[in-house]
């Protein structure tokens, strides 16, 4: 795995956003997956900024996130999908049929993961994914557990990954849904190149044991280590140096 650090989190957004914003400008395609939560907040800010200043087209882009809260429709506040059109989405100009997106409210929801893994699979597969990273070692909403789902399927979340969620919700960790839809372990580990960001010393502990330690799906990030192309976008609190 390639380490990058930077001084703080707006500086790993502005670099990570400028290595975003050259793929899009150099490809007439790309399929692109996209993570929530406050860590790419920052990145988000960048490209928007970089969109605007430099004239950047995102015509050709298409997106798929990684994962969506069940119960929660997609206009609704507390979504990732209203997340993204606010972040992202609605500022650049990706229109509604290039977004990709989990609907956590559909009336069959192993029907909509399996909806979802044929879609990605229709777009060709993911370019670039960039991911976050839970402090319990998440990506997406895989969660550590004895085994983990390979494809698209529904996820209990843990009382941790509820509470760092409450922010969508208000504040009110009560009000987070106890089940989303997420992105599997293969789903991820087929996008051709893997960019992980992390920020700030909560992350500290669960980035040492990314880098140091061995295999084990009660990391579920500890298995980007088999592929063979990702990055840590980290900044110095992250990183511990
Ligand atoms: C959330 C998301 C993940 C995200 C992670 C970290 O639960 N499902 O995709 O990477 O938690 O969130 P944050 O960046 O807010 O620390």
């Amino acid at each position: 795995m390639k380490i990058l650090v930077f001084d703080d989190a707006p500086a790993v957004g502005l670099r990570l956003g400028s290595y975003l914003a050259d793929i899009v400008a150099a490809r007439a395609e790309l399929v692109l997956g996209l993570p929530t939560g406050r860590t790419p907040l920052p990145l988000y800010a960048a490209l928007r900024q970089i969109t605007t200043t430099r004239g950047l087209s995102w015509a050709g882009v298409r997106t798929f996130n990684l994962d969506e809260f069940v119960g929660v429709a997609p206009d609704a506040p507390g979504s990732y999908r209203a997340y993204m059109q606010r972040e992202l989405f609605g500022p650049v100009g990706i229109p509604a049929d290039h977004v990709g997106f989990l609907d956590g409210t559909a009336a069959d929801l192993d029907a909509e993961c399996r909806r979802y893994e044929a879609a990605i699979a229709a777009a060709g597969g993911m370019d670039v994914l960039v991911l976050g990273i839970g402090t319990n070692g998440h990506i997406g909403f895989n969660e550590p557990a004895p085994a983990l789902h390979a494809r698209t399927h529904r996820a209990a979340l843990q009382a941790a990954t509820r509470a760092s969620n409450a922010g969508q919700f208000g504040g009110d960790v009560t009000c987070v849904p106890a089940e989303a839809l997420s992105m599997g372990m293969a789903t991820i580990l087929e996008a051709k190149e893997i960019l992980l960001m992390a920020t700030g010393a909560g992350k500290a502990p669960v980035v040492r044991q990314l880098r140091d330690g061995g295999i084990t799906t009660a990391l579920p990030a500890s298995f980007l280590q088999l592929h063979g192309n990702v990055s840590l976008w980290l900044d110095a609190a992250a990183a511990d140096v």
